[in-house]
């Protein structure tokens, strides 16, 4: 890995070995997303707890003040929406000129494995690794479930992830299943978990990620359990002492709970 890219990663990857990344790139397809009606005004005081910031180039020249020191990983892949049934039919959206000029600190994609847009995705996702090496910018390739999402087992995401690997992805965003070490322990590079869907009580999202990081993750790149919670503050902070601090996730909905009565 080249002193540039070794570089940015690190700014991601802090030097504890682990990652809080906040993932607020959903209105790609999903427009917008409960949580993110507004999203400057959202995110605002959630940046200062992030490690890093995964979003869109739109979302990023709108809505992120440029003197903003929070790593970004921007999303390049889109062109489909949740009103078509085609989610995997996705191509690059983004000039590599426009990832260098917005200083970003990685790049992600989807990829569909199994699905018959599985090629496509691959392909992109090998085209921004040639790019990446050559520019010194990491590749983060996400293991898109789609609408299956809580459906896909250690087999299917162990494959998705080592693919990934394979081709020449930094690091690589999936989802927990059940034998999760499994997929962190054939996959070569550094696994970040995504959140899914809103889970109704705070404790299982600590505990979710607390297992994730138990079974081999770097950390988490969750979205909508951070801003759909009714305290996003107070949740962003106590995800990072698990994260961070190897917090309980009995300890860490302590912390929410009191971070609850004097934040917004
Ligand atoms: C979609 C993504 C999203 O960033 C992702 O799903 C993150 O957020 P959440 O924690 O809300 O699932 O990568 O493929």
């Amino acid at each position: 890995m080249d002193w540039g890219l070794k570089n940015r990663l690190s700014r991601i990857i802090q030097p504890d070995g682990r990652v809080l990344m906040f993932a607020v790139d959903h209105g790609y397809f999903l427009g917008p997303v409960r949580g993110l009606e507004d999203p400057k005004k959202s995110l605002e005081p959630l940046i200062p707890y992030a490690d890093a910031l995964m979003l869109t180039r739109g979302l990023l020249r709108n809505c992120i003040p440029p003197e903003t020191n929070t790593p970004i990983v921007l999303r390049v892949s889109g062109a489909t929406s949740i009103e078509r049934d085609n989610l995997p039919d996705e191509g690059l959206t983004v000039s590599l000129e426009d990832a260098v000029r917005l200083n970003v600190s990685a790049i992600t994609l989807s990829i569909f494995v199994g699905t018959e847009h599985e090629r496509q995705t691959l392909e992109a996702l090998s085209e921004l690794v040639d790019f990446g090496e050559e520019y010194g910018i990491p590749v983060l390739a996400v293991t898109a479930v789609g609408r299956d999402i809580g459906q896909k087992d250690a087999r299917y995401l162990g494959l998705a992830c080592r693919i990934a690997a394979e081709q020449g992805a930094h690091f690589v965003k999936t989802y927990y299943c059940d034998d999760f070490e499994k997929v962190t322990g054939s996959a070569m590079v550094p696994i970040v978990i995504a959140g899914g869907k809103k889970i109704e009580s705070e404790i299982d999202v600590f505990q979710l990620a607390h297992d994730a990081i138990q079974q081999g993750a770097v950390g988490c790149d969750f979205g909508r359990n951070i801003f759909q919670n009714p305290k996003p503050e107070a949740m962003i902070r106590a995800l990072r002492s698990v994260v961070h601090d190897n917090k309980t996730p009995k300890e860490a909905l302590e912390m929410y709970n009191e971070l609850s009565k004097v934040t917004a």
